[in-house]
């Protein structure tokens, strides 16, 4: 892969100010901050996986447009109106309602808007939960802006968090883990006030995962943090110096021995933690997303890995963290990033626990991981690979989940994920006649913790090498697998593919699962839609197994072509389009107990801010976009989670104010308005009494 030209290290520099975005509206600061300008670079992916024939390509364009046109002409001027938050009188879902349950309340969508707060629809309330900064640990320093450290960091909750898992331990607490994927310098740090290699240090301990206890609020579904952190005793930060086991058939391997740890077995530090999910037997997982923009090089790089370093975006052009701790130096230790990209699992429940990672589960920018017991017994995790053009993943346990409350079931259970079968999908699509974009998939098995299926690679390749293993038994290029998550109500899994510019440029042609090649957006949530090139907006699939979630095969639909209901290329599961939210850049999913989904989104380019949706997965509604709540300026929602028997929805603000051209002193946002700088937070929604 070419290398782009290297660009200075990290410094309090200000983010160039431009008048433009650069993909739709996300900005130069969140490219650069979060994953390293990775569209600046041709997508990792090389191969010519997963085309599927021309023929059945112009069908589905073809298609498209019909089946735009046929719902679009009540649609265009109606959705028009839901742009600006006009929703027809008839869209009232659900039918049935009981009072401050989540699922059943019909709410009015809340309107697109560019509004600096947290928006929610009219008769709910939120509560910030826990902002950047706040005690973690008993003992941790007060939060100063000007006063920050390593040390305090890595005591207090971190920067823009993303997953949020909440798991109970009593009727009126629980415990809520939380992703801290990555940090923003420029809005994080006065001017004048620390060196460059202390802001690098700071940021570096800003990174990893949060564990608090939360208690239940006076108001039914408001969830507060325990304040008195004597008693959180389940309280901990994971952060860049935690001790992590690497556990499953490549731990030991070679090309995981490190300066730091020349056994193989174990990781320092945990990084880019985006998307995750809890286990039946009350773990947390989550996903080291894009863990290559780290590294940096003082010389050359290991020629033994050009081309796996190259299939993973590391290119040795990092955040100059090597000035704080030389492991971040590729030339002077190269195997240090294959102890990232991994699913690490913590156990909240166990404070003193030493957290894992999954060799099991395959390295690869690990969106997050979400399991669902087969009927077989077997847990199956669910993955995606956010990169444009990579793939969707599935593993399957060797062994049965024990569903026992005992000690001897747990300690079972907590060996689930290091032996089983990880496989990556392929998918088919049946043609335009039946106007869906729909089609049939399969399991493409890659390697047990025994055997390998893919010619040439050892298990321990597959495992470490998990992109160029995939490579070679030919699944789908999709655009960009965020979320990918059973639902259990109705024994479905949904796939947020969140958006991909390079769809349809000729490395990269549009197939049945992945059908735009050209999307509308529009500038401004009163601004006239105009065509761009590629999949702008995103899709949601949705998979349905055949024969269990452990079987080969299952058969598959976009439940959304995301985008304005005004854009004849969208499609909301065939429900009147009149009735549904602009939506845009899918991103993680969840469900609440009527198996409807709920969808955050990242980096709307339909002009407003970011927001979460409820859609119905069944009934004469399915499909029914409607937003929710609408998050400040610059933001993204992350880890939306329905808890407490459909009463509260937990949400992480990630990113608040990072708008191109902010800086701490000139900030796009004050959100949660504490402060006269942003502080990315966990929030909950509920009923307003
Ligand atoms: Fe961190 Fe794939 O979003
Ligand atoms: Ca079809
Ligand atoms: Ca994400």
């Amino acid at each position: 892969m070419t290398q782009t030209p290297s660009r200075p290290l990290l410094s309090l520099t200000p983010v160039t100010p431009t008048t433009t975005n650069r993909h739709g509206s996300r900005s130069r600061m969140t490219c650069f901050f979060r994953c390293g300008n990775a569209c600046d670079h041709a997508e990792p992916n090389r191969t010519d996986n997963g085309h599927i024939q021309d023929e059945i390509t112009k069908a589905v364009q073809r298609r498209s447009v019909l089946k735009g046109a046929a719902v679009g002409t009540g649609a265009f001027v109606v959705g028009t109106g839901a742009a600006s938050g006009g929703l027809s009188a008839a869209a009232v879902q659900p039918a049935r309602a009981t009072s401050g349950d989540l699922a059943t309340s019909p709410f009015k969508a809340v309107a697109p808007n560019k509004r600096d707060a947290v928006t929610v629809a009219e008769g709910f309330t939120t509560s910030v939960v826990m902002r950047w900064g706040d005690r973690v640990v008993a003992g941790a320093p007060a939060f100063d802006a000007a006063k920050q450290t390593p040390e305090a960091a890595r005591q207090q909750f971190g920067y823009n968090c993303d997953y949020v898992g909440v798991l109970p331990t009593g009727r009126d607490e629980a415990v809520m883990v939380v992703n801290h994927e990555y940090t923003d310098e420029n809005l994080m740090f006065p001017a004048d006030t620390y060196t460059p290699a202390q802001i690098k240090a700071i940021a570096m301990s800003n990174h990893g995962m949060s564990v608090v206890e939360i208690r239940r609020g006076v108001v039914p579904g408001d969830w507060r943090a325990e304040t008195n952190l004597r008693k959180a005793k389940l309280n901990r930060r994971l952060h860049i110096e935690t001790e992590f086991k690497i556990v499953g058939p490549a731990a030991g391997d070679e090309r995981l021995m490190t300066i730091d740890d020349p056994s193989g077995r174990s990781a320092r530090g945990t990084l880019n933690n985006c998307a995750g999910g809890s286990t039946p037997w009350g773990t947390v997982l989550s996903g080291e997303e894009n863990f290559n923009q780290y590294f940096d090089k003082s010389g050359a790089l290991d020629a033994r890995y050009t081309a796996q370093y190259a299939r993973y975006g590391i290119t040795g052009t990092g955040k100059g963290w090597s000035e704080v701790d030389s492991r971040f130096d590729l030339t002077l230790d190269p195997h240090e990033p294959h102890r990232f990209g991994w699913i690490v699992e913590v156990d909240p429940m166990s404070p003193t626990s030493t957290p894992r990672k999954h060799t099991m589960l395959g390295r690869f920018k690990h969106e997050g991981a979400n399991i669902v017991i087969a009927k077989n017994g077997k847990a199956v995790a669910y993955m995606g690979d956010d990169e444009r053009g990579d793939y969707i993943y599935r593993f399957v346990s060797a062994e049965k989940f024990d569903p026992a409350r005992t000690a001897k079931a747990r300690r079972h259970n907590l060996t689930l994920l290091t032996k089983g079968t990880l496989s990556v999908a392929k998918f088919s699509g049946d043609g335009s006649e039946d106007g869906e974009y729909d089609g049939t998939g399969q399991w493409l098995p890659l390697c047990t913790d025994t055997t390998s299926y893919v010619e040439g690679m050892s298990v321990a390749d597959v495992l470490i090498f998990t992109r160029l293993a995939a490579d070679k038994v030919g699944p789908t290029k999709m655009d960009r697998p965020e979320d990918v998550e059973p639902n259990l109500v109705n024994g479905k899994v949904y796939a947020a593919l969140t958006n991909n510019s390079n769809r349809g440029k000729p490395e990269l042609p549009v197939d049945e699962a992945n059908p735009l090649a050209s999307s509308m957006v529009r500038a401004s949530p009163g601004a006239p839609l105009t065509s761009a090139s590629g999949n702008r907006n995103g899709y949601v699939l949705e998979m349905t197994p055949v024969g269990g979630h452990a079987a080969s095969r299952f058969t598959w639909d976009l439940l959304l072509v995301c985008g304005d209901p005004a854009a004849a290329e969208t499609y909301f599961g065939g429900v009147d389009k009149a009735t549904v939210s602009p939506i845009s850049c899918p991103d993680n999913v969840t469900f609440d107990n009527e198996g409807q989904l709920w969808i955050s989104t990242d980096g709307n380019v339909l002009g407003s801010n970011d927001g979460i949706f409820r859609v119905p997965t069944q009934g004469p509604l399915r499909g029914q976009v409607r937003q929710f709540v609408t998050m400040p300026r610059g933001a993204e929602a992350c880890g939306p989670l329905i808890y407490d028997k459909n009463r509260s929805l937990f949400f992480a603000v990630q990113h608040p104010g990072e708008i191109d051209g902010a800086t701490f002193e000139n900030q796009a946002s004050t959100w949660p308005h504490t402060d006269d700088f942003p502080r990315p937070s966990v929030v909950v929604a509920y009923r307003r009494r």
